[in-house]
C-alpha cells in the first residue's frame, strides 16, 4: 500500500481561534486506512514478503488491525488479528471486510497482545505488534523526516502526538534525533505526549505518582486507540519526552470530543477522539509552560473518526478466545 506523504496543514481558521500563528497538522488521517498505523504495517509487510512469510498477526486496540486487514489483503497475506471484546463493532467489520480472521480476548488489550505474540513464535507468522516489531519504530519515524522537510528542512519547537503503547512518540524522536545526527538539523523539537484521564499510566509515571484503578480503566474513555494499561515502550516515552524538555498531559473525554469538533468545524479534518489527542492537549500544554503560542508547534493527528452504515462484521470471521488451542481449532475448522 502507498503510505506515508501526508500534508502537513496551516489550517488558518484553528490557527487564528487558538492565536498560534505558526500552528500546523500533520494529518495521518489521510491514510490508506486512516491512521498512522498503515506506515508500520506496510514496512512489517515489505520485511514479511521478503521472508516469504504467509500469515500475519497483531494485537490491537483497532487502527493497528485495520491497518493489517487491509495491507494483508494488498500484499495476499492471511491476517489474524486479536483485540480486547470492547473493540468497536465498525472497525471490526472493517477487518472481516477485508478478510481478516478476528479473534476476542475477554481479559483485554494486554492479553490480546500475548495471545498474538505467542501465536507468531508458534506458528511462524508475521509479528507486527507494535512496539515488538522494531520495523514499526523505523516506519513511524518518517512522520518526523517528513515534517522537517514540509517545514522547509527545519525541525518544530514542539510536536504534540496520542500516546498509547509509545511508538508514535518515541519514531518521532528516533527521526529527529536522525536528522541531527547526520548533521540535517540542530536540535531535536520537545515532544508533549497525551493520554486520555481514564487511561493515563504514562502521565502518572511522568509525574512520579502511582496510577489508580480510575487512571487505569480503558474501557472509560472514548478514546480507544490510546486505552493501554500497560504500554509495550512505556519507559522509552518518558525518556524521549524528558531528553527533548517537554512533558505528558493527561485530558478529559470532553476535552477530547471538544477536538474532534474543532478540527472539523476549524481544520477540516475528521479525527476519532484519540487521533484528536494532540488538539486536546494543546491548552493544557499551554498552560503548564510546556508550549508557548508563538512558536511552531505539530499537532500530531493519528487517526480519522470510523464511518458507520457499511456492512455489520462477518461473525463467520469473529471468535471469542482464550487459548492458543482455541486459536488453532478455530483456523483449522475455516470459521
Ligand atoms: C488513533 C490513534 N492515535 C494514536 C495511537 C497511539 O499510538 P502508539 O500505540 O504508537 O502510542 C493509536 C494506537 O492505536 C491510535 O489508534
Amino acid at each position: 500500500m502507498p503510505v506515508g506523504g501526508t500534508p502537513l496543514l496551516p489550517a488558518p481558521a484553528l490557527r487564528q481561534a487558538l492565536g498560534m500563528p505558526r500552528l500546523w497538522i500533520k494529518d495521518e488521517t489521510r491514510s490508506p486506512t486512516a491512521s498512522n498505523k498503515d506506515r508500520a504495517t506496510a514496512l512489517v509487510i515489505e520485511d514479511g514478503l521478503a521472508r516469504g512469510v504467509g500469515t500475519i498477526t497483531t494485537a490491537s486496540t483497532g487502527n493497528a488491525a485495520v491497518a493489517t486487514a487491509f495491507g494483508g489483503a494488498a500484499a495476499g497475506l492471511r491476517a489474524v488479528i486479536f483485540v480486547s471484546t470492547d473493540c468497536q463493532p465498525e472497525k471490526l467489520a472493517l477487518m472481516t471486510q477485508a478478510g481478516a480472521w478476528v479473534f476476542q480476548v475477554p481479559e483485554g488489550y494486554a492479553a490480546a497482545v500475548d495471545l498474538s505474540r505467542a501465536a507468531a513464535s508458534t506458528f511462524g507468522w508475521l509479528d507486527r505488534n507494535t512496539g515488538a516489531n522494531p520495523l514499526t519504530l523505523e516506519a513511524k519515524k518518517t512522520v518526523a523526516f517528513e515534517v522537517w522537510e514540509q517545514l522547509g528542512r527545519r525541525v518544530p519547537d514542539l510536536m504534540i502526538a496520542p500516546v498509547g503503547d509509545g511508538p508514535t512518540l518515541v519514531a518521532l524522536d528516533k527521526g529527529f534525533a536522525e536528522l541531527v545526527g547526520r548533521g540535517l538539523a540542530e536540535r531535536r523539537p520537545r515532544l508533549v505526549g497525551v493520554q486520555a484521564e481514564a487511561c493515563q499510566p504514562l502521565v502518572r509515571a511522568w509525574l512520579g505518582a502511582a496510577a489508580g484503578p480510575a487512571e487505569l480503566d480503558p474501557a472509560a474513555t472514548v478514546a480507544d486507540g490510546i486505552a493501554v494499561v500497560r504500554p509495550a515502550i512505556g519507559d522509552a516515552v518518558l525518556e524521549a519526552v524528558r531528553r527533548g524538555g517537554g512533558g505528558m498531559v493527561a485530558v478529559s473525554d470532553d476535552l477530547l470530543l471538544g477536538a474532534v469538533a474543532t478540527l472539523a468545524r476549524r481544520a477540516g479534518v475528521g479525527a476519532e477522539p484519540a487521533g484528536a489527542a494532540a488538539l486536546a492537549g494543546l491548552e493544557p500544554a499551554v498552560d503548564r509552560g510546556l508550549a508557548a503560542r508563538s512558536e511552531t508547534v505539530v499537532l500530531l493527528v493519528t487517526g480519522r473518526e470510523v464511518k458507520v452504515g457499511g456492512a455489520p462484521p462477518d461473525l463467520g470471521r469473529v471468535a471469542v478466545v482464550e487459548t492458543l488451542d482455541e486459536v488453532e481449532r478455530a483456523l483449522a475448522g475455516g470459521r
